[in-house]
């Protein structure tokens, strides 16, 4: 029997626990810190491990745990430890962890780096160039035109990218980035890129160094507000599979993004493992660009995508460990389609506290397969005495508080089971898109 630790605590990572706690070889899953939903699901339990506030500590506390729990296999969810070299540090240590070291997650914490590796290995993305200085930035923006896109550098939870309509729109930005210092260390060095004109899709695989297992693709809906509109967030929703992804984009993402990832990496001694997630953009002639790489599993695309699976995930991690990854995995054929519902004020600020009514129980079953993954969740009285553990209230605890995760036999049906259950969770300030599948429903309509 294996005893698993997820690191994160958001929709991805329940959505990982619960896909590894559902596999019968499972004794028990830890996840770090988690969140409510984590807490309540079946063999899972939350850690507290932060031991110290630097990197080193943070490692140190991982290893300290897996080695007196006896953890089979670490599961990363999120960026930030793997930019700081968590992966390095648990296999430095002997212990299996699965997702990319530094040097590779380096796709995603460094925009400047993921630009030139981009470049160097004729990996299709949008022309650019990158600026520390207010002046020569604004005159690059001059010279361009707009639309036109302005990011900041370094990581920003998905909020680091302004779209800017006009030239004033992207001079703002570039204040706000480089003068003004809004994201911090994140925005002292910008890039800015050509707009790119499509549709976007998730491309996400697991990577063992040499081979390459294709997650089922997806697309995520970034924009805050219906018809994709409003500021950029984390993601208000996604599902899977996504239809622009045709069989010929899909050979084309290979060849021309993944396989060249792959070759690159081992070619620089720096084999990739662990999840690689393509941002794209598919132009009308369905060729792709690479909007962004990230160096995890996609949230909210996790939950689609794991309602879908139906290979264990332990498996297939411990085939990844052992360089042995298989080619393909077995998905539910029908689609999955995953509602956020995010707290007051996402993105620019988030509400904690709020209490959550109208949650269902939490396990999805043939008959109903609907599952509330948690993210920005926790218990009201926290502290409280364990007496109390049964009546403990769920309240909101971050910007995007639940994923609404629904199976059906069309992604519209998909779409209405998951609004069913999201329109009877409520909270104060609670806001989710009712138009999640949009693109997808269009297409099936003409
Ligand atoms: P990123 O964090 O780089 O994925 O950017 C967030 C979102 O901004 C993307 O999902 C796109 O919707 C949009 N975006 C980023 N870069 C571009 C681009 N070059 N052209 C058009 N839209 C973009
Ligand atoms: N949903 C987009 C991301 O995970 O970055």
């Amino acid at each position: 029997m294996m005893n698993i630790l997820v690191i994160g605590s958001g929709g991805r990572e329940h959505a990982l626990a619960w896909q590894c706690a559902k596999d019968s070889n499972v004794k028990k899953v830890y996840v770090a810190p988690g969140n409510a939903g984590t807490a309540l699901e079946s063999k899972c339990q939350n850690i507290v491990l932060k031991s110290s506030n630097d990197d080193a500590g943070e490692h140190s506390a991982v290893i300290d745990f897996c080695q007196s729990n006896a953890i089979d296999m670490v599961i990363v969810g999120p960026e930030a430890p793997l930019v700081t070299g968590i992966v390095d540090a648990c296999r430095d240590a002997g212990i299996p962890a699965w997702g990319p070291t530094a040097y590779c997650a380096q796709l995603e914490g460094s925009k400047t780096f993921a630009k030139e590796f981009m470049e160097q290995n004729n990996i299709p993305t949008a022309a650019y160039q990158g600026f520390t200085d207010t002046t020569a930035a604004k005159a690059y923006i001059d010279e361009q035109g707009a639309p036109i896109v302005i990011k900041a550098d370094g990581l920003a939870a998905g909020k680091g990218v302004i779209v800017a309509e006009t030239i004033e729109q992207a001079h703002d930005a570039i204040d706000d980035m480089l003068a003004d210092n809004k994201f911090g260390d994140a925005g002292s060095r910008v890039v800015i890129e050509q707009f790119l004109q499509g549709e976007e899709a998730s491309f996400i695989c697991m990577i063992d160094g040499d081979n390459i297992l294709p997650m089922a693709t997806s697309q995520d809906h970034k924009r805050a507000f219906e018809g994709d509109t409003g500021p950029n967030t984390g993601g208000m929703g996604a599902y899977s599979p996504a239809p622009v992804v045709t069989q010929a984009v899909h050979d084309k993402v290979m060849t021309q993004v993944i396989q060249p990832v792959v070759d690159a990496m081992k070619d620089a001694g720096h084999p990739y493992t662990g999840f690689l997630y393509a941002g794209l953009m598919i132009d009308k002639a369905g060729d792709p660009y690479v909007i962004e790489f990230n160096c995890r599993f996609g949230d909210p695309e996790t939950q689609p995508i794991l309602m879908r699976l139906q290979s264990s995930m332990v498996d297939l991690v411990a085939q990844g460990l052992a360089g042995k990854l298989p080619n393909e995995a077995m998905w539910d054929e029908r689609p999955a389609l995953g509602i956020v519902i995010a707290s007051k004020g996402y993105p620019e600020t988030s509400s904690k506290g709020d209490v959550i009514a109208g949650l269902p129980e939490l396990d999805a079953n043939n008959d109903n397969p609907v599952k509330v993954f948690h993210a920005g969740t926790a218990f009201s009285n926290e502290n409280n005495d364990e007496a109390l553990s049964n009546e403990k209230e769920v309240v909101t605890n971050g910007g995007r508080v639940l994923c609404v995760t629904a199976l059906a036999d069309s992604i519209s049906d998909a779409q209405q089971a998951a609004l069913a259950v999201t329109g009877a969770i409520s909270f104060d300030g609670a806001q989710y898109r009712r138009d999640i599948g949009h693109h997808a429903i269009a297409r099936k309509n003409n």
